[in-house]
């Protein structure tokens, strides 16, 4: 995919210049890591670029600036890994875990097992189903799913097609991760009662396993295969997977449909920008990792902070204490927003032929 080719030349051109860097970055982090209080635990690097671009660098921030020590590892995909992780950062010290589950069965082992041992687990951004975590903290999920669907309806009304019937496809993220169940909860509380009255036509729908982009390209290219290209609009559930159906598009030489996505990433943005992606949603991952280190910082010190909301695990049957964070819809003429926010620079956006619409829109 495109995208990926793009992350593996900026690695290979970045790569010699940065080895002295990153000998000094793993120096550092094992120093972290031998006395960390917080331990967070990524999931992964190809479900979507926010978790090295954002969550890591606003987290390691939040924790400098509360002076505490910590450690932030990435399980590449693999639940076992995580595991192993989880029982290094216990052995390390660890007070507090912030867990990216990679599924609820694997992140409730972590949670149990954390518990054991007397450290607190926070589960970062992903709800653990029938865990234990002291707190949950993310953003409103099924309000994300809203923003989508109500984005495809507004760019099907503005590219003409809403009153045609359009055929609808839905990329739902990853089955293993509940946020994917609650974001799809979101647009289909939009969608459903368009496919009831028939003014959509509801067309192909497919989970993405773990979110992979490539597996969601594969499965977008066989929904044009079955229905003869004949699809006019698509919830994609996050950039990366709204990326893997452009592509796909574009392979096929077929015109640009209203696509979603989320996480207000730059290539995301560049394919609005170009108007081949309809809209994103903006998630503040500063404001989260911040909740998510006030918090911490509580359950390190042995105490516990009241949060405003809880969030029902019908799983587990527990109410589980939440700071819920409220998202935002991001489309052509709001981009600034995110660049205002700190969360992409222009210079990340505005880069080759990107660069005249970033003066139109006087965001350059
Ligand atoms: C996160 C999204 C992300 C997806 C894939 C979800 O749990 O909320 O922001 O795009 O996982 O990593």
């Amino acid at each position: 995919m495109k995208k990926r080719k793009g992350w593996a030349l900026v690695a290979a051109v970045g790569l010699v210049a940065s080895l002295a860097v990153v000998a000094a970055a793993t120096a550092k982090s094992t120093k972290h890591a031998a006395n960390a209080q917080v331990a967070v635990l990524l999931p992964d690097t190809q479900s979507s670029v926010r978790w090295e671009t954002a969550d890591r660098p606003f987290l390691s921030a939040a924790f400098k600036k509360a002076g505490l020590t910590y450690s932030i590892v990435n399980a590449q995909g693999s639940a076992t890994t995580q595991q192993t992780q989880a029982e290094q950062a216990i052995t390390n010290g660890a007070k507090v875990i912030l867990l990216v589950n990679l599924d609820s069965g694997s992140g409730a082992t972590i949670e149990k097992n954390a518990k054991a041992h007397g450290v607190k687990v926070i589960d970062y951004d992903r709800l653990t189903l029938k865990g234990q975590a002291s707190y949950y903290v993310s953003f409103n999920n099924p309000q994300v799913g809203v923003l989508e669907g109500q984005g495809l309806v507004k760019c099907l009304k503005a590219s003409g097609k809403y009153s045609q019937h359009p055929v609808i496809a839905e990329l739902n993220g990853s089955p293993t991760d509940n946020n994917a169940t609650l974001f799809a909860q979101g647009y289909n509380s939009v969608l459903n009662p368009l496919y009831a009255n028939g003014t959509f036509k509801k067309g192909p729908n497919q989970s993405v396993p773990n979110w992979d982009n490539q597996k969601g390209l594969t499965i977008f290219e066989q929904m044009l295969q079955s229905t003869g290209n004949k699809i006019d609009g698509v919830d994609a559930a996050n950039d990366g997977l709204g990326g893997a159906v452009i592509s796909a598009l574009q392979a096929r030489h077929l015109p640009k449909i209203p696509v979603t996505g989320q996480d207000a990433t730059a290539a995301g943005i560049q394919h609005i920008l170009s108007g081949d992606q309809c809209m994103t949603v903006y998630k503040a991952v500063k404001k989260e990792a911040d909740a998510a280190s006030d918090l911490a910082i509580s359950l390190a010190k042995g105490q516990k902070k009241t949060v405003d909301a809880t969030v029902h695990d019908p799983t587990g049957n527990r109410d589980v204490p939440s700071v819920l964070l409220a998202p935002k819809a991001i489309y052509k003429d709001n981009v600034k927003d995110v660049i205002t926010d700190g969360y992409v620079t222009a210079a990340d956006l505005c880069t080759g032929a990107y660069a005249a619409v970033c003066t139109t829109l006087g965001i350059s």
